[in-house]
């Protein structure tokens, strides 16, 4: 078998078999294709497509890459849930206890963020003490014993994804839907989960810009996982505009803390819990979705939501005290406020800009290799819809970085105005079962 040839097949938009898609995976990990073959097959993917059979058989040559996580002394189904990346998406820290507190178990792993999206290890690594590193058995014994564990993912976990991702990153061949579809499915089937539910994001800080791909990507997913016989749900979620208030690292923990003691932004709170209701009912919790919604918002109300989250940061070695004193965590020396020039309606918040905003502030890495500053970010005082009068602040940068112009100019850029007021936005567009 020659790469060249089944580049030049999928130029033409023919199908793979699966022993050409397992040559040119191992062959790529294995270090025998070159990178400027895989870029080119990348491209023709991208343009060319590929069919849900080669997208099933594109995901398991990536799980067959690395090791497999095995769950099975995991007592009940474990549901697990994955973003589609989003810039202020604090969601994991909020559904991994709601989930838990009605006794399904999550066996969580997550990943870091990069460029302008957050990720669910580096917010809770700015919780002083807090272990994402679990040897097996503590991982095992938590989930049997408190329901929830969340770790750093494996670095031997899909490394042929972790290979190829890194690739498309700078051959502009990321935001391809059987690529896409394929990444994040082999690192849940990887991970063990029984089932699954995906947070399809869309809009301004999504890769997916518009609902029609957006609901594409998440038809693909749903049935990869249903050709893998895992039982998979996908909710198309807002991300035209940040979610929530706070974007960074300790300031999306006390914003996760806000949320699960009932005080959340209603967006936010919204798609918590309606990506819980639908892991839980996965899980045969509740029968049906309302159901589970309504519980878990009592379960919000009553205190027991913010109570599982305090045992989860005690049980990974953190001081659960920071809940009820989130001064705890990290703080930056300057805040700066950005004032509106202009008057009128919010009428859209670039999403992608303010995540950049965020990583210059240092909450994110420019390279895998940065470290991250936790106490840096931008809270989101003006959102779509809001009423603003010039001078009004529009956003707070928070950073330890003195000189800030060039965050400062990017988030001012990233708000447009309107004079009438615009139509409310829709929180969940699509949910694919
Ligand atoms: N997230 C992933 O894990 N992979 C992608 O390709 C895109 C988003």
């Amino acid at each position: 078998m020659r790469m060249v040839d089944i580049i030049q097949k999928k130029k033409h938009g023919e199908i793979l078999a699966e022993n050409e898609i397992n040559f040119v995976v191992n062959g790529y990990v294995n270090e025998e294709i070159p990178d400027y073959q895989m870029s080119a097959f990348l491209m023709a993917v991208y343009f060319k497509g590929m069919n849900k059979r080669e997208i099933a058989d594109l995901t398991l040559a990536f799980v067959d890459s690395g090791d497999k996580n095995d769950l099975s002394n995991i007592q009940g189904i474990k549901v697990d849930k994955h973003s589609s990346g989003g810039v202020g998406d604090k969601l994991s820290l909020v559904i991994i206890p709601l989930v838990a507190s009605v006794g399904i178990p999550v066996a969580k792993m997550s990943g870091r963020g990069l460029g302008h999206t957050g990720g669910t290890i580096d917010k809770l690594e700015s919780i002083e003490g807090f272990k994402t590193v679990l040897d097996r058995e503590t991982f095992v014994n938590n989930v049997n014993t408190h329901k929830m564990a969340i770790v750093g993912q494996s670095a031997n976990l899909t490394p042929a994804d972790k290979k190829i991702y890194a690739l498309r990153d700078v051959t502009a061949t990321v935001d391809s839907i059987p690529l896409i579809a394929s990444s994040i499915m082999s690192k849940k089937i990887a991970s063990g989960a029984d089932c699954i539910v995906l947070d399809v994001k869309v809009g301004s800080g999504a890769f997916m810009k518009t609902v029609d791909e957006a609901i594409e990507l998440a038809k693909t997913m749903v049935e990869i996982g249903k050709s893998l016989n895992r039982k998979t749900i996908a909710v198309v979620t807002d991300m035209s505009q940040p979610l929530g208030h706070e974007v960074g690292n300790a300031n999306e923990v006390k914003e996760a803390i806000e949320i699960l003691k009932g005080n959340g932004a209603e967006d936010e709170t919204t798609i918590a819990l309606t990506l819980a209701s639908y892991m839980v009912v996965l899980g045969g919790a509740y029968k049906d979705f309302s159901t589970a919604y309504d519980e878990l918002s009592k379960i919000i109300k009553s205190g027991a939501a913010i109570k599982k989250f305090k045992e989860l940061v005690q049980i990974q070695g953190g001081n659960p005290e920071l809940v009820d004193n989130p001064n705890m965590l990290p703080q930056s020396k300057y805040h700066l406020e950005i004032k509106a020039s202009e008057s009128g309606y919010v009428s859209a918040i670039d999403a992608e800009k303010i995540g950049i905003t965020a990583m210059l502030l240092g909450a994110g890495r420019k390279k895998k290799e940065d470290t991250i500053d936790f106490s840096a970010g931008v809270t989101m005082v003006k959102k779509v819809g809001d009423n603003v009068k010039a001078g009004d602040v529009l956003c707070i940068l928070h950073t330890n970085i003195e000189e800030q112009q060039e965050a400062g100019e990017l988030s001012k850029k990233a708000y447009s105005f309107t004079d009438m007021e615009p139509k409310s936005l829709r929180y969940i567009y699509e949910v694919i079962q």
